[in-house]
C-alpha cells in the first residue's frame, strides 16, 4: 500500500486542491508538456509516442487550449535523461512525463521537479516505490505485469485444452519451450517470466524449459539467441514465450532461417510490426496493451496537472498515484475469424 508521507505544509496545500504542482493560472490558454523517452528506437514506447501526440491534438481541438510537447529521447542514459528534466524545467514545462531509463534511479529527477514544484506523471519503467512515496505530484501509468503474463500463459492454456497436438507438436506428451527476457532490471520481465510459466503449469501444459535468456526486448538480439539454440536443440523446441513482441519476431526471424516455422510464439505489446506477424499467421498470439488508453491516461493526467485541476475520473487512480491500462490477448485464430 502506498503510504505516502505528506512532509511539507505546501505539500498539504497541493494536495487540497488536486493534481495541482504548477502555479494555479486563470484561465490558462497554453501548456506545456516535457517528455522524455528511456530510447526513442523502442517499438512498444514509439507506439505510445504516436498516439500521445494524437491525443495532444484532440486535446487542443476539444478544450481550446494548446498542447506544445517537446519530446527528447534519452537514449539509454539517464544522466542524458536528468539533463533533458533540467532543461524542460527551465523552458517553463507545466508538467513532465518522464519513461525513466533506470527505474531504480529516480532521485535526481524527482528532486529537481519537487524544488520546481513540476508534477511528474511516470510511465512504462516504474519507480520504486520509496520514489514515488517522496511527493504527492508524482503518479505512474503502465500495465500490471502479473495480469500481462497470465493472460500470455492463458492464451497458451486454451490452445492446449482444445487442440493439445497444435502445442505438443511432436506428440511426445511434453511441450518443449524456450524462454526471451527483457532487460533484468526491468519490473515487467521477472513478473511476466514468473506468472507466465506458472499460468502453463497452472493450466496442466505439460512444459519442459530447453533453455532461454535475456534479449533486452530487442528483436536483433533475440533472433542470434534463438539461432543458437535451434542449433542445439532444433528438434525439441515447440513453444517461444517472450516477454514482448520484439524478442518475439527476432525469434520468428530465426525459426524462418531454420526452416522451423511450426514452432508456436507468444508475445507482448500488441504493436505494430507484432500484430501485423499475427495477421501473417507467424505469431500464435500477444498481449495488448490498450494504446488509446494508455497514451491518453498519460495526456490527460498529465494536462489535468498543468492545468492546476483534479486528475481525470475517467483513469482512476489506485493509492492516488498509480493508473493501470488495460489489457487483451491477442490470438491469431481471433483475426482469423474476423477476416
Ligand atoms: C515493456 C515492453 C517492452 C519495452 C519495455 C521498455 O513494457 O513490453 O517492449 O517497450 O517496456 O521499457
Amino acid at each position: 500500500m502506498r503510504g505516502r508521507k505528506i512532509l511539507l505544509l505546501c505539500a498539504v496545500c497541493m494536495a487540497l486542491s488536486g493534481c495541482q504542482g504548477a502555479q494555479k493560472e486563470e484561465e490558462k490558454t497554453s501548456i506545456r508538456i516535457g517528455i522524455s523517452l528511456y530510447r526513442g528506437d523502442d517499438t512498444f514506447i514509439n507506439n505510445i509516442r504516436s498516439v500521445l501526440e494524437e491525443r495532444a491534438k484532440e486535446y487542443e481541438r476539444e478544450n481550446g487550449i494548446k498542447v506544445t510537447l517537446d519530446i527528447q529521447d534519452a537514449k539509454g542514459s539517464q544522466n542524458t535523461q536528468n539533463n533533458q528534466v533540467e532543461r524542460f524545467i527551465s523552458l517553463g514545462c507545466d508538467v513532465l512525463c518522464v519513461n525513466l531509463v533506470d527505474r531504480m534511479d529516480a532521485s535526481v529527477i524527482i528532486d529537481k521537479a519537487m524544488t520546481a514544484g513540476v508534477p511528474v506523471v511516470f510511465f512504462n519503467r516504474q519507480p520504486v516505490e520509496e520514489d514515488m512515496n517522496r511527493w504527492d505530484q508524482l503518479y505512474y501509468i503502465g500495465v500490471d505485469a502479473k495480469e500481462t503474463a497470465v493472460l500470455q500463459g492463458q492464451m497458451v492454456v486454451d490452445l492446449y485444452t482444445d487442440r493439445p497436438e497444435a502445442v505438443d507438436i511432436n506428440g511426445d506428451g511434453v511441450v518443449g519451450y524456450v524462454l526471451l527476457e527483457g532487460e533484468s532490471s526491468h519490473q515487467d520481465s521477472l513478473i511476466r517470466t514468473e506468472w507466465s510459466i506458472q499460468t502453463l503449469k497452472d493450466g496442466g501444459v505439460p512444459i519442459e524449459k530447453i533453455t532461454g535468456g535475456i534479449a533486452n526486448w530487442e528483436r536483433s538480439q533475440a533472433s542470434a539467441l534463438m539461432e543458437q539454440w535451434l542449433a542445439a536443440y532444433k528438434n525439441d523446441i515447440e513453444l517461444v514465450v517472450s516477454n514482448n513482441d520484439d524478442m518475439a519476431l527476432g525469434a520468428i526471424d530465426a525459426l524462418e532461417r531454420a526452416g522451423a516455422v511450426e514452432v508456436n510464439v507468444v508475445g507482448i505489446d500488441g504493436t505494430t510490426p507484432g500484430l501485423e506477424a499475427l495477421e501473417n499467421g507467424k505469431m500464435l498470439g500477444t498481449v495488448s496493451a490498450n494504446k488509446e488508453v494508455y497514451a491518453s491516461a498519460i495526456l490527460e493526467l498529465a494536462a489535468s496537472c498543468a492545468m492546476g485541476q483534479k486528475p481525470p475520473q475517467e483513469y482512476p487512480l489506485t493509492d492516488g498515484a498509480y493508473y493501470w491500462a488495460p489489457q487483451e490477448i491477442l490470438v491469431y485464430e481471433d483475426i482469423e475469424e474476423n477476416q
